[in-house]
């Protein structure tokens, strides 16, 4: 039986992921539930934003959902933010964030595009320091060819698995092109590896200036994006408004034997403690737990059959947006209500 770490973390991730475990417990009856702290309060109450003992439930388990941390936007001494503490401690080395147009809250039909960003380098290694007495400040920025190769064989066996045809490669080598050349050659090598091995795929590149503009112009044109960690996490935002908003947008980190899903929102400290906020993105993150970590699409697909039905069927809309009356619990409520019925 598949078993699950469940970290709320902080401010609306408390109220979403409630909300998303009781969906997979009704799709995966006898999960098994192990709970574990993680972010700013915890940071508070105990010094550290992720305690060993959270890195070590999530290894046990194999698997993980977490709500959202709340970071400063400035430096706290012996802080560090406790998604990107996890991601580096379990080397969860490819986030995936797929976008696809869901019934009524999408502004258009027919998108379906997967994001896979590269999760443990980038600007994300924390080197920064100050320099000239702190009038200069210098962020290093990591490329390496091992972690590039890697997320490039992840990608491409998803693609296989999934159907997916048309990989483009995101970069910025007109600029950068020691650190997002590596990258994209090393991508291609791995794309013409797997075309000798009979693996088709067809490969393209923009820079990531113009693939911003192409994302929120012409959506349909992309299949599999693939790219490093600070242009992944810019532009599967963007993205993310083709599904509808925030509150609508999954992903999952995933590692050699560990994955830890995770919608794509943050704490969102405006709505937190309201009772309103979209439980949505954080159900359609464990629909990709059962999907990718545990190996079980059935459950996944009713997961994601029941959030489509919702959309479609059972709430009530302003325009396109779900009216001020749904709160988490009336959308939570639905859902479960279809799971049991479909
Ligand atoms: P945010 O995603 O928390 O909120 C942005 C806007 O979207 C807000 O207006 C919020 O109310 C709305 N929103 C987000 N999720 C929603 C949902 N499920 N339902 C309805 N509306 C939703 O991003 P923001 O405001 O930039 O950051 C707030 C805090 O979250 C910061 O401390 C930031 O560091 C942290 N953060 C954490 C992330 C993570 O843990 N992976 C990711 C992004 C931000
Ligand atoms: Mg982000």
């Amino acid at each position: 039986m598949p078993r699950l770490c469940v970290i709320e973390g902080d401010g609306i991730g408390r109220e979403v992921i409630p909300a998303a475990v009781s969906v997979l417990q009704a799709a995966i009856p006898g999960l098994e539930i192990v709970r574990a702290q993680a972010g700013w309060d915890c940071f508070l109450e105990r010094g550290v934003s992720v305690p060993p003992e959270t890195i070590a439930a999530i290894r046990t388990c194999g698997a993980a959902l977490f709500g959202a941390v709340s970071s400063p936007a400035r430096k706290v001494d012996g802080y560090r933010s406790a998604i990107l503490t996890m991601r580096q401690e379990l080397d969860l080395y490819a986030n995936l964030r797929p976008v696809q147009s869901l019934p009524r809250v999408s502004p258009r039909s027919g998108i379906d595009l997967l994001i896979v960003r590269e999760n443990t380098e980038g600007l994300y290694t924390g080197r920064e320091r100050l320099e000239d007495g702190g009038a200069v400040a210098i962020a290093e920025r990591v490329i390496s060819r091992q972690a590039s190769e890697r997320l490039a064989r992840r990608t491409l066996d998803l693609m296989k698995v999934t159907g997916r045809k048309r990989l483009t490669i995101v970069h910025k080598a007109n600029v950068l092109p020691l650190t997002d050349g590596l990258f994209r050659d090393t991508v291609r090598q791995v794309v013409a590896e797997c075309r000798h091995s009979g693996h088709e795929v067809a490969v393209d590149e923009l820079l990531v200036d113009i693939a911003a503009l192409k994302l929120a112009t012409e959506p349909e044109r992309f299949d599999t994006v693939i790219t490093t960690n600070l242009f992944g996490d810019i532009l599967s935002d963007e993205a993310a408004c083709w599904i509808g908003g925030m509150g609508l947008a999954p992903s999952i980190n995933w590692g050699a034997d560990v994955a830890l899903a995770e919608p794509v929102h943050g704490s969102a400290p405006d709505i937190a403690g309201k009772g309103i906020a979209n439980p949505i993105a954080a159900i359609l993150s464990a629909a990709l737990l059962a999907r990718f970590a545990w190996g079980l699409p059935d459950a996944a697909q009713r997961i994601e059959r029941a959030v489509w039905a919702v959309l479609e069927k059972d709430l009530a809309f302003e325009g396109s947006l779900p009216s001020p009356g749904n709160t988490t619990r009336d959308i939570t409520g639905a859902i479960l209500n279809r799971i049991g019925t479909n």
